[in-house]
């Protein structure tokens, strides 16, 4: 089988480094992909935008399985494209997409079926959001409703902030027209947690659970990021907590799909915020998690590309899902100054010679100049290792970190630790 995988992140590496394990696939390309990618499989330089050229490259090259990884090309269409054009892809359509790449879509789903969430209120005109936020009690949170990779959202915890980032959004601009509205909700307390579930419209497979870090620094503090590091299987989520979550949010999500007709296919990505065992909705993304893509693929036992597969094909009922009896960990270090500005072109040095059997470094924003690979992106790699044990998978993935030059990256040190606290 010919797959191409869409993205360039550490999720997409972690993607084809998966399949590739499997019998049967043959071949694998990666649009438009990064330096690590570009070490395992055959990477086409086609922007993630490109939907033409994409589906040209997909038509001439006979791909049997199109696998897309970022909300990007999800959000304009690829999989409409493809499918009219009969060829076989791993996402959900465009109009299901919205319950990423619309907030307020996605809300106005979770009130409309009951599915526990924030209050919330949205906004298109800014005199009405500010008279808004002014009665507000704080903490409160505020969300451009288009996509910001991954900034679009701030918690405020006064008027001043909250008045500042509505400014950010819709006088200023800064997320263009994804911040035409706002959606202003609660603050919700507790411990967030990601929950994945394939499903091919037919049935559905939830993954063992994982936690992302998305605050900069140590203890979760500083801004928030696309994700500095995550871990799998999260003790939060223990057997009481996955059956309520199941109860209270799966099964009447899949039940309002088929009610609402919305013909949703691929993974569904379910952030939780979970307190006292009980869990609501942060947010849905339409597509795997970054980075905690690259723990639950490392602990994949069986073959994953069947897993995407078999999705595609709508028959996923037949699939067996095996975990390794194992824990495992990403450690992402990202270029000094993410994610505001930061340097892009310098070398990491030693990063071609780092070899370890049992750890895997997933490349995102990397790229090979003269041999060299060099910082391209905010984050950059993510060093992902397995253990016994939580507290042996930390160890062995920073023990990988620490060998690494990291002149010019950050990482926190504490990732995992959330989890170790839990156990214990
Ligand atoms: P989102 O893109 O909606 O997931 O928001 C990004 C991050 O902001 C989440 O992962 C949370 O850490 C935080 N966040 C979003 N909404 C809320 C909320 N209602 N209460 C508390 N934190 C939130
Ligand atoms: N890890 C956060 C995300 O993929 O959106």
């Amino acid at each position: 089988m010919k797959v191409l995988v869409v993205g360039s992140g550490g999720r997409e590496h972690a993607i084809c480094w998966s399949i590739l394990k499997s019998p049967k696939v043959s071949k694998v390309f990666c649009a438009p992909g990064n330096a690590g990618i570009d070490s395992i499989v055959n990477i086409v330089n086609i922007r993630l935008d490109d939907l033409d050229g994409l589906l040209d490259f997909a038509l001439n090259e006979e791909i049997d399985l199109t696998i897309v990884g970022p909300e990007q090309p999800l959000a304009i269409g690829i999989v409409d494209l493809f499918r009219r054009n009969k060829l076989l892809i791993f996402g959900p359509n465009q109009h299901s997409s919205q319950l990423e790449s619309s907030k307020e879509f996605s809300k106005i789903f979770m009130k409309k079926n009951d599915i526990p969430t924030a209050n919330f209120e949205s906004f298109s005109d800014f005199d009405l959001a500010r008279e808004h936020i002014k009665r507000s009690e704080y903490p409160l949170v505020v969300k451009a409703d288009g996509l910001a990779a991954g900034k679009g959202v701030r918690v405020c915890y006064n008027f001043e902030e909250a008045n500042e980032f509505l400014i950010f959004i819709m006088q200023d601009k800064i997320f263009s027209t994804s911040g035409d509205k706002v959606v202003i909700e609660d603050f919700l307390e507790g411990e967030e947690a990601s929950f994945f579930v394939f499903t091919d419209g037919k049935s559905i497979l939830p993954l063992d659970s994982s936690q992302d870090h998305k605050r900069l620094l140590d203890g979760d503090l500083g801004p928030n990021t696309g994700g500095m590091g995550a871990y799998s299987p999260a003790p939060i989520v223990d057997q009481e907590t996955r059956e309520n979550i199941m109860v209270d949010v799966v099964d009447p999500v899949f039940a309002a799909f088929k009610r609402d007709r919305i013909d949703y296919t691929g993974v569904l990505y379910i952030g939780l915020m979970i307190k006292d065992k009980k869990s609501k909705v942060v947010e849905f993304n339409c597509r795997f998690g970054d980075p905690e893509t690259q723990p639950l693929l490392f602990r994949l036992n069986s073959d994953a590309f069947d897993l995407f597969y078999m999705t595609a094909k709508e028959e996923l009922s037949k699939y067996k899902l095996e975990w390794k009896k194992k824990s495992s960990v990403t450690v992402v270090m990202a270029a000094k100054g993410y994610p505001g500005k930061y340097e892009t072109g310098i070398p990491i040095k030693n990063l071609s010679e780092f070899q370890d059997k049992n750890v895997e470094i997933f490349h995102a924003g990397t790229r090979k100049v003269n041999g060299d690979i060099n910082i391209n992106g905010g984050r950059v790699l993510g060093v992902t290792a397995e253990g016994d044990t939580l507290k042996d998978a930390i160890s062995s993935a920073y023990r990988s970190v620490d060998k690494l030059d990291s002149t010019n990256l950050v990482y926190r040190k504490d990732i995992g630790k959330k989890g170790l606290i839990k156990i214990a």
